[in-house]
């Protein structure tokens, strides 16, 4: 790895800092949505808000160089108006100060999900206002953290907010609507190139990128129809957030069928433009796992998501579109995510071949059911997991990519959204049930090595 290559793992604001009440801190749209639902909800998560000293304290200890997180709008902005909560930027400062003292370099993104319930109130990223609002909220952040942090993310995986938020339901708002799903997706590129322009604009130091829930296409066959249905997906999964956001362009083709049979009038030259003009400095990939494709066949549109660890229930089918498919072939966690590193190594390939930016991959983990009651949580199938992941990266930038981090996620046990605290990916345990106690993983300890040799710990596997 070049001597430089960012080694860390990744948190959001949400799933990880608690005190969603606290020091001025006001609702989220995630916060209102699991009250009102009675759902498992991070209210006190990892209580990073008052433990982020021993948790950056614990990345330094562990040979990590960098820390991904988020930061909260509604702990920053109080209200519509724009106006500052003072508290919000002291801690934030706070915890960039413990960064540099510990020598972690700081990799914020400013949205990770948790819109203020102030703005989702007024139909949130279907209101083009609050794409405005981001900016004001990015102006802030930017000013008031520009000579703490160099490296900057707009959003955080749009493709899985949006879609789970718009489309499939499962997420606040809770819609199931394309024609929504069009417009909030167009108000949050929209948003980020205005975030992108504010902080180019002002010349500050550093870059800024946008993270993307990356999901390499593969089709089960090399037919027309197959590759058809492979771009359909494609479209679907991944190039509308990184085209748009790269090339300054939305897939042309995918508006085309979109406009078939919606209404796509909110699309507006003046925003194209901007989005044009616009481009990211870097791409953050999330790496979980690829998408398998075939044609379409029958039957509705259907997108079952497992949210109780009970294997086996997944489903994407988009009518019209195409159809995901399991490969019998492949494991897969409880949650059914395929573990499949060659996706990482393909799609990182694909990525730089088709971008040539600079590419971060900015999350990258297994989440499981474990049991931290131990004196040590022996974490085999993470470090396998991590192995052959980072494997897949060396493979890539072998072939040429550009390929400049690695985060694990997560740097420590958080709350996981729908899966609650069940499903755990950190380095490090958390005990949820006792006051929060830190313990580092076996995996921890691994990662340690790691980076300590700079990568030549890792078994390298060639993936064909
Ligand atoms: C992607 C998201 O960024 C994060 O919030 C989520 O918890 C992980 N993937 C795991 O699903």
């Amino acid at each position: 790895m070049k001597t430089n290559f960012l080694w860390g793992g990744a948190t959001a604001s949400y799933q990880c800092e608690g005190a969603w009440n606290l020091d001025g801190k006001v609702e989220s749209m995630w916060d209102r949505y699991l009250h009102e639902n009675n759902l498992e909800n991070g209210d006190v998560a990892s209580d990073h808000y008052h433990h982020y000293e021993e948790d950056i304290r614990m990345m330094k200890e562990g040979g990590q160089t960098a820390y991904r997180f988020s930061l909260s709008w509604p702990r920053i902005i109080k209200n519509k108006e724009g106006d500052i909560n003072p508290e919000g930027i002291k801690f934030y400062q706070n915890v960039l100060d413990a960064c540099h003292k510990n020598g972690i370099e700081p990799f914020v993104t400013l949205y990770h999900w948790d819109l203020p319930q102030y703005w989702e109130d007024e139909g949130g990223w279907l209101n083009l206002e609050v794409a405005y609002a981001f900016e004001h909220y990015a102006k802030v952040c930017f000013e008031h953290f520009g000579d703490k942090v160099y490296y900057w993310s707009t959003f955080n995986e749009p493709k899985w907010f949006v879609a789970n938020g718009y489309f499939i339901g499962n997420y606040p708002p809770g819609f199931k609507d394309v024609q929504k799903t069009m417009i909030a997706a167009y108000n949050v590129m929209y948003a980020s190139a205005l975030g992108v322009r504010a902080f180019h604009e002002k010349g500050y130091k550093g870059e800024i990128g946008i993270v993307h829930s990356y999901t390499p296409v593969n089709g089960v066959d090399d037919s027309i129809e197959t590759r058809i249905a492979m771009r359909y997906a494609d479209n679907y999964s991944n190039n509308w957030v990184l085209d748009t956001a790269v090339l300054g362009e939305f897939p042309i083709d995918l508006i085309a069928k979109l406009s078939e049979d919606y209404d796509i009038r909110f699309i507006k030259e003046e925003h194209l433009k901007i989005i044009k003009e616009n481009t990211v400095d870097f791409i953050g990939l999330n790496y979980y796992a690829r998408t398998l494709v075939k044609p379409y066949t029958s039957g509705e549109t259907q997108l079952v998501f497992n949210h109780s660890g009970k294997p086996g229930q997944s489903k994407v089918v988009i009518k019209g579109w195409f159809e995901q498919v399991r490969d019998p072939n492949s494991e897969f966690t409880a949650w059914d995510t395929e573990i499949y590193p060659k996706g990482l190594q393909d799609g990182l390939i694909e990525a730089w071949d088709r971008y040539h930016l600079p590419i971060y991959v900015t999350e990258n983990g297994i989440g499981v059911r474990e049991n931290i009651e131990v004196d040590q949580v022996n974490d085999d199938y993470r470090i396998s997991f991590m192995n052959d992941h980072l494997s897949a990266i060396m493979n890539a930038i072998d072939y040429g990519a550009d390929i400049r981090g690695y985060f694990a996620w997560a740097s420590f046990d958080i709350y996981s959204w729908k899966n609650g605290v069940e499903k755990r990916y950190g380095l490090v345990a958390v005990n949820f049930q006792q006051n929060q106690a830190r313990k580092p993983k076996a995996s921890y300890y691994w990662f340690k090595e790691v980076i300590e040799s700079n990568g030549e710990k890792v078994e390298r596997k060639i993936f064909d």
